[in-house]
């Protein structure tokens, strides 16, 4: 299983389950971030929403259609409600808490602020674990399409990690990248080129590539240095050759 370093004393490219192990289990469910660690993913991704009652939950849709037994927006439901929902295999949509006790340090946790006002409750959340369940703040990492999340994240935190999800091209993410102090761009895999990797090495930031399933694309990357891969198949990059 994976022991919880820092990022800098990660191997190269870091790996990091997309939604938990979401390739062998469910997405963003219990068993996927299980699944994670068993398969040695040093980091997990998850999407995040706050519910009606400001409880943070995992899921990645605004809407419950695709993925439970029922349809809604999930930003309308309250966690009491939302518990009567199930996933496929009668699971729960978890809690961020339910995640975060379930991993306990042994994965290093990606939070992708999905929702509106999720910075707040998220961190508070974080802050919590720190302060009575061992993690620590190198622990996390936020990313998110919402820059406007990311600013409020940095005011809220002056030292956690933030990594910026790019609408387009990564490099007009550059300049919000260095307006909130970003470690990172996390970027579609298939817009990297080695000009922009290149570039954003050279702006002094760290390049993650999502969504990483097959060989042939981990190698491309690989070679173009990119350093992390959010990826449903963790195994997979540890089976690289
Ligand atoms: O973390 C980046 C990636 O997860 C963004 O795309 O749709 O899978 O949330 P999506
Ligand atoms: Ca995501």
């Amino acid at each position: 299983f994976a022991v919880v370093a820092s990022l800098d004393l990660c191997p190269r490219p870091l790996i990091v389950a997309h939604r938990g192990a979401s390739g062998h289990a469910v997405e963003n469910s219990l068993p996927a971030f299980q699944k994670a660690i068993e398969l040695g993913a040093e980091m997990t991704e998850l999407d995040v929403w706050r519910l009606k009652d400001g409880t943070i939950v995992v899921h990645h849709d605004s809407d419950l259609k695709r993925l439970s037994d029922t349809e809604g927006k999930i930003e309308d439901y309250t966690l009491e409600d939302l518990n009567q929902v199930m996933l496929a295999g009668a699971y729960k949509i978890p809690r961020l808490r339910d995640v975060l006790m379930l991993v306990d340090k042994r994965m290093m946790i990606n939070v992708e602020l999905k929702g509106a006002n999720t910075a707040e409750g998220t961190y508070e959340l974080i802050r919590e674990f720190i302060d009575n369940h061992g993690w620590k703040i190198e622990d996390f990492q936020i990313s998110s399409f919402r820059h406007d999340e990311l600013k409020r994240m940095r005011e809220l935190s002056p030292d956690i990690d933030i990594a910026i999800l790019p609408h387009g091209n990564p490099l007009d993410a550059l300049a919000v990248a260095q307006e909130v102090g970003a470690i990172a761009i996390n970027a579609y895999h298939g817009g990297l080129t080695k000009e922009s990797v290149d570039a954003i090495h050279a702006a002094g930031l760290l390049v993650n590539a999502w969504t990483v399933n097959e060989k042939a694309d981990m190698r491309r990357l690989r070679d173009l240095g990119v350093d992390g891969f959010i990826t449903n198949y963790p195994d997979r990059v540890r089976a690289l050759d």
